[in-house]
């Protein structure tokens, strides 16, 4: 939860556009950030299924699919939508401090 994480910046504002899906490492981890209207939302960059990085996909709503097999997860809960795709993505909360988007990591 976000109380039993670090937050870091991870992006400008400027730098997530509308449904174009934007990958970052941040301290070791893989984070795909997504922007959908007003609202912003981070995920694991990483697919469950096979090795591909979600941010290389089509953001649909919020939905993304992932570049390989066209597997989706729901970006807001990390939830496994269609096949080949079984295990969720993690997701981690965000905020906007300034022209910043900050994501909460595990500590
Ligand atoms: Fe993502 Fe297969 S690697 S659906």
């Amino acid at each position: 939860m976000a109380d039993q994480g670090t937050w870091h910046a991870a992006a400008t504002l400027g730098e997530l556009n509308e449904g174009e899906p934007y990958g970052v490492e941040i301290a070791g981890h893989h984070i795909a950030l997504y922007r959908v209207g007003n609202e912003y939302y981070a995920t694991s960059n990483i697919c469950t299924h096979e090795e591909a990085l979600l941010s290389d996909g089509v953001l649909d709503g919020c939905e993304i699919e992932c570049p390989l097999h066209m597997g989706r997860f729901d970006i807001n809960t990390g939830e496994a939508l269609t096949s080949p795709v079984e295990i969720d993505i993690q997701t981690y909360p965000v905020r906007v401090a300034g022209d910043w988007l900050e994501v909460c990591l595990p500590a």
